[in-house]
């Protein structure tokens, strides 16, 4: 499948609708896409306690990842291995160290071991070391947890690499928010009756933020001329305004380790296929993106903070939760206007990239290379 570009055109095509709503197109994306490469399914510091598990869909799988009594995090196949029940049908919780089917009560333990089959143990043909739960690969990356249902996954960081370099120049600046410690000091789950590639489509382009972001503008002006940070360059703060918080005033020291060039600065990135970063002096903000279907995905918001600040008593992250709670809502809100839109005869054959927005194409050709 591909799409002719006329790369002499100083206006790129955009994909063509039917890109954002054919559940055949959607299907394609979920198998040759989010089955293949490393997904992110949230924060590794969201399922301390043994037991804590997360279910999350990933290509045309739901996938149970649990904190085992070792205090591993694994991920398996959320079916039953007798007959394909699905075992935790919430989206997370806390399992009394082991996993009932409540089916036919098959017993596993969180290691994915089966422990207990009803008259079946003691039967001497059963080999109940075949029948444990199907294991998934699971990595942890950045205290971020990323599932991979590949046959031999590649590393994870053949995936991040490469993005990372290009955004900040080299992997150093990112690892000097070290991510790994932060904890989550609040999350807001949404959802977004938009197909997963124009919320990152929008997260790619800045040319919206002057019309749609009055109160990011104000804390970060350069972003009101549509500009496009690229390789290393980063947003500042402005004048006067101490802090990316709704007040402009900081109520936290900076994030420790950040060097001083970065005390003022705003980095964003996306990591394919599914996760949005959001770097400011004293917090970092993630998204990440569950498609749930061609026109709808919910999308978890994490506000990440330094542990020291978090375990503080009287910490409250509301001033700057309030501020990205107001930029994701406007977002989504154009997200599902341009959704509507997709089935029209007007972007039957797409629509046109601005200059400013060329970069997108490049996530275009990606998802297309894919889908190839
Ligand atoms: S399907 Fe799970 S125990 Fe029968
Ligand atoms: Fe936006």
């Amino acid at each position: 499948m591909s799409i002719s570009v006329r790369s002499e055109s100083p206006f790129l095509s955009t994909l063509p609708g039917r890109y954002y709503y054919d559940s055949s197109i959607y299907a394609q994306e979920q198998e040759r896409l989010f089955s293949l490469l490393w997904v992110c399914v949230g924060r590794a510091d969201a399922l301390l306690a043994t037991g804590a598990y997360q279910v999350v869909t990933v290509g045309m799988e739901s996938v149970l990842v649990v904190r085992g009594s070792d205090g591993v995090l694994r991920a398996y196949l959320n079916v039953c291995r007798h007959r394909c029940a699905r075992l935790c049908d919430d989206l997370c919780g806390q399992l009394k160290g082991s996993i009932q089917c409540r089916y036919h009560a098959w017993t596993y333990g969180l290691d994915g071991k089966l422990l207990g089959a009803p008259n079946m143990m003691g039967h001497e043909q059963f080999d109940r070391v075949a029948y444990g739960l199907l294991s998934v690969a699971l990595e942890v990356w950045e205290g971020f947890i990323w599932v991979n249902l590949a046959d031999r996954p590649a590393a994870i960081m053949e995936q991040v690499q490469g993005p990372i370099s290009e955004r900040f120049g080299s992997y150093e600046p990112l690892s000097n928010y070290q991510l790994a410690l932060l904890k989550v000091g609040k999350s807001i789950s949404y959802v977004v009756e938009a197909n997963w590639k124009l919320i990152i489509e929008n997260f790619l382009e800045c040319y919206h933020c002057g019309p749609m972001h009055p109160e990011l503008c104000h804390l970060l002006p350069g972003f009101k001329s549509g500009k496009s940070y690229v390789a290393g360059e980063a947003a500042t703060l402005a004048d006067g305004v101490e802090a990316f918080s709704i007040t402009g005033k900081a109520s936290r020291p900076p994030l420790p380790g950040l060097p001083p060039e970065d005390l003022r600065s705003y980095y964003g990135i996306v990591l394919m296929p599914n996760i949005l970063l959001n770097f400011l002096p004293d917090h970092v903000v993630a998204h990440t993106l569950h498609p749930e279907g061609p026109t709808r995905t919910r999308v978890v918001c994490d506000w990440l903070f330094d542990p020291q600040e978090a375990a503080r008593p009287n910490f409250d992250p509301m001033d700057v939760v309030e501020v990205f709670d107001i930029v994701n809502r406007q977002d989504w809100d154009v997200c599902q206007l341009t959704q509507q839109s997709m089935t029209s005869r007007a972007y039957r054959s797409g629509g046109v990239y601005v200059p400013a927005e060329h970069h997108i194409r490049q996530f275009c050709d990606f998802v297309l290379a894919m889908l190839d």
